[in-house]
């Protein structure tokens, strides 16, 4: 980590100026398919001092290439066993490690490889970077989020406020649906998506957004489908070769700017993000994504999900059971005898 300095850019957004903005961020799974641009993009975030590039395989390549980008900040490469070096001292923490789907498969399909590797992860930043903010893009989000969880508990070091689902590609292709079919500017519509991240765990909420309250019927059903599976659009897309990776970097770049401008203090940041929530707690569903505003210290309020349609109520209904089973798997996993 560099000393701490005031940049000119949070100057000039005039917020905080107390605010620490020498920020470390990790990515482990930086030489993927989103790790590479995810990467790019926050070599370019001005709240990014020191970049720490984490992979099982060509991570110092990756980091050589994006270390000559000419931008305020280091970039590092770690490889293999050098995953306490790329940790050590990290604020921000993304992960998108993981395998990807192929055709026909479902995020659940994942589940058997990507437990293991979130898991061990996770082992490392209970170790080495107990107090990051952490954003876990790895799929299934609905499960890998609680085996997250789940294991920094077991290692005595879990915060609740710290540890994050990143759902914002929903939120990004929500908005880029809904202004296609009304002809807007994507950056003036804003669908609030709540549930988990993936079929109909992924609830739009087309009555809270002015472009979107009067969409009905037919054209209704078609773009809560469209939103609920777009994942599977680019997987038959690109035909076996993955899953959205670009889109995927540009959602988890937004999702890390939002968690480094609430670490430095910047107001009223709010993402939608699937957290430990209390918002359906009583329904035994303990991970719930809805908007969130961001802090210093991560999780700074969870809002309610707010007034809902008649058919968003039904929507919630059918994603609820859904993601107990998904939660209760991963925490299984993780306590499993
Ligand atoms: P990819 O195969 O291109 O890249 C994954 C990277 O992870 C590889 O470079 C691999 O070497 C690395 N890796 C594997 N095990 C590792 C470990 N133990 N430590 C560090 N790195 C490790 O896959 P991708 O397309 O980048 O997708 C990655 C994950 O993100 C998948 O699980 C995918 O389903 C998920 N995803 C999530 C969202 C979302 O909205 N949350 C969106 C798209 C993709
Ligand atoms: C997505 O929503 O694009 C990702 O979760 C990847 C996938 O498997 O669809």
């Amino acid at each position: 980590m560099f000393a701490a300095r005031r940049s000119a850019s949070v100057l000039a957004r005039g917020f905080a100026t107390s605010a620490r903005v020498d920020y470390k961020a990790a990515v482990l799974g930086a030489a993927g398919g989103i790790g590479q641009p995810l990467s790019l993009l926050l070599k370019e975030n001005p709240n990014v001092t020191e970049l720490a590039l984490y992979d099982v395989r060509n991570a110092p390549g990756v980091a050589a290439d994006i270390s000559h980008v000419n931008t305020n900040s280091l970039v590092k490469g770690f490889e293999q066993e050098a995953l306490q070096g790329a940790l050590e001292g990290a604020d921000v923490v993304i992960i998108p490690a993981g395998v990807p789907r192929k055709p026909g498969m479902t995020r659940d399909d994942l589940f058997n490889t990507n437990a293991s590797i979130v898991q061990g992860l996770a082992e490392a930043v209970a170790k080495y970077a107990p107090k990051a903010l952490v954003g876990i893009i790895s799929n299934p989000v609905n499960s890998t989020v609680p085996i997250f969880a789940e294991t920094l508990k077991k290692a005595g070091v879990y915060d609740p406020k710290r540890i994050f689902g990143v759902t914002t590609l929903d939120v990004v292709r929500a908005s880029r649906f809904l202004s296609e079919i009304k002809g807007l500017n994507p950056k003036d519509v804003k669908v609030p998506v709540v549930g988990g991240h993936s079929g109909v765990t992924i609830v739009p909420l087309l009555s809270q957004c002015p472009a979107g309250a009067d969409v009905q019927g037919e054209q209704y059903k078609a773009l809560v489908h469209r939103i609920q599976f777009g994942g599977d659009e680019v997987v038959q897309a690109k035909a076996g070769t993955g899953s959205a990776t670009l889109s995927m970097a540009y959602a988890g770049a937004r999702f890390a700017d939002a968690l480094l401008r609430g670490l430095a203090g910047e107001a009223n940041v709010i993402e939608p993000s699937y957290v430990e929530s209390p918002l359906f707690q009583n329904e035994g569903v303990t991970f719930f994504s809805s908007p969130i505003e961001l802090g210093p210290e991560g999780v700074k309020k969870i809002h309610p999900i707010g007034k809902v349609s008649a058919e968003e109520e039904e929507l919630i209904k059918a994603a609820l059971p859904e993601l107990k089973k998904n939660i209760e798997k991963g925490v299984n996993f993780v306590n499993k005898a």
